[in-house]
């Protein structure tokens, strides 16, 4: 197996179950090396997890045992994942804030693997707007942070702050390890949210789109190793770490950037909801009441879909969605056709747990090349990876019969 797993171990009560992560990845094959914050050594003895790992436990940036590294610098270089557990309010603040004063922290900023947090502490600490702050910050940043569980907290509380399970840690680190890059060298287009067409200065037409749909299948893409371009409607969504955002309101815009982008990708996935129908006029000064009931006139915008897909080359992938009221998979099927498309993702917005605004979706995958893939309610990160497989699929055999073609990357 080869990999190597940094478990970083500050100081709070949960320390002592760190003891049992340590020794799960120990038993599954993985060579851990265990950093801990001084603040750590007073719950749990460095030589419990020397032990359990069977590797010294670096607790003192500046002790360096072999003159021919930098001890912190060299496990840095070697790990292929970094999981702090517990990560304290103190550690996860240091983390946000680049602070590197001991040897966790400054371990922390030299890796270039992924980070896991596993946080651990107080409810009303965990609810701290500082700490959801740093949390929300180091997401952004790409770290992967764990949900605290919810419980009887050593202070007495009772609520949410207990360190996730061993098991779950453990489950995460894995899944990090193991992680596809099937999409490495892949130059992938996802549009997401709604677009607002203004009719003066204060009002606009738009819809319920949220983007969560894709902008969890630019993160699902970047995680895989795609180069990712992110065109967004206005949405409240943070930005996907390691995607290039481009921002953009009404559906012309939409247009603008698609057609920009879309001939330099490999696979382009069109998850926005554009506005249909924009107003014939814009004001530049607001309607008043006092002008009277506004009689809007309406006409249709472009569909971006299907006029960037009149020039889609032999290589690419393009994928449509479909959010239906009704007849979702026949109006879906119709949409593949006349859009020029390689698959459509069809979902029934009036369906409980699929649609607008929920983490969850439920949809029906149709393909040009292949039967029809009909997934069960999951979240939407499930569904854009189920989703990812079949475009690294297509995306093969598009490249298996036409050999010439090579990722744009
Ligand atoms: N789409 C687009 N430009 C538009 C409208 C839709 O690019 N002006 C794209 C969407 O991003 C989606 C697909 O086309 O991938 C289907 O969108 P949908 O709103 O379901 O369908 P419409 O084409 O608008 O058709 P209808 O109104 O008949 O449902």
């Amino acid at each position: 197996m080869g990999k190597t797993i940094l478990l970083g171990v500050a100081g709070g009560i949960a320390a002592f179950k760190s003891a049992s992560v340590c020794s799960s990845l120990v038993k599954k094959g993985y060579d851990v090396q265990v950093l801990m914050t001084e603040n750590a050594t007073k719950f749990v003895q460095p030589l419990t997890f020397q032990a359990l790992s069977r590797n010294p436990v670096l607790t003192d940036t500046f002790e360096e045992p072999n003159p021919a590294e930098i001890a912190h610098i060299a496990k840095a270089d070697a790990a292929d994942v970094f999981v702090i557990a517990p990560a304290t309010a103190n550690v996860i603040g240091k983390l946000a804030n680049g602070i590197a004063d001991d040897v966790l922290t400054t371990t922390a900023l030299a890796v270039t693997c992924p980070l896991v947090i596993a946080p651990a502490m107080n409810v009303n600490m965990y609810q701290h707007p500082a700490v959801t702050e740093n949390l929300q910050r180091l997401r952004q940043r790409g770290a992967i942070v764990l949900e605290p569980g919810t419980g009887l907290l050593a202070c007495g509380w009772i609520g949410k702050g207990r360190l996730p399970e061993p098991e779950d840690i453990v489950a995460v680190v894995e899944a990090v390890l193991h992680r596809k890059t099937d999409l490495n060298g892949t130059r992938v287009l996802v549009t997401a949210g709604p677009t607002v067409e203004d009719l003066d200065p204060v009002r606009y037409l738009s819809n319920s789109s949220t983007g969560k749909m894709g902008y969890a299948i630019a993160q699902a893409a970047v995680q895989r190793g795609a180069d990712v371009i992110l065109v967004s409607g206005p949405t409240h969504l943070p930005p996907v770490h390691g995607v290039e955002m481009v921002r953009i309101r009404s559906t012309e815009d939409l247009l603008h950037a698609v057609q920009a982008h879309a001939p330099s990708c490999d696979v382009f996935i069109s998850a926005a909801a554009p506005a249909d129908f924009r107003p014939v006029q814009r004001l530049s000064h607001k309607w008043k009441k006092s002008d009277g009931v506004p009689v809007l006139e309406l006409e249709p915008t472009p569909d971006v879909l299907a006029t960037v897909a009149q020039s889609k080359h032999d290589g690419q992938v393009f994928v449509g969605f479909a959010a239906e009221t009704k007849n979702a998979v026949d109006y879906g099927r119709r949409k593949l056709e006349r859009k020029n498309l390689d698959m459509v993702v069809v979902n029934d917005v009036t369906e409980d747990g699929a649609g607008f605004g929920v983490d969850t979706n439920h949809v029906t995958i149709l393909r040009k090349d292949g039967p029809d893939v009909a997934l069960p309610l999951m979240s939407k990160s499930a569904v854009a990876d189920e989703l990812l497989d079949l475009v690294v699929e297509a995306l093969r055999s598009k490249r298996n019969s036409h050999p010439e073609m090579e990722p744009h990357a």
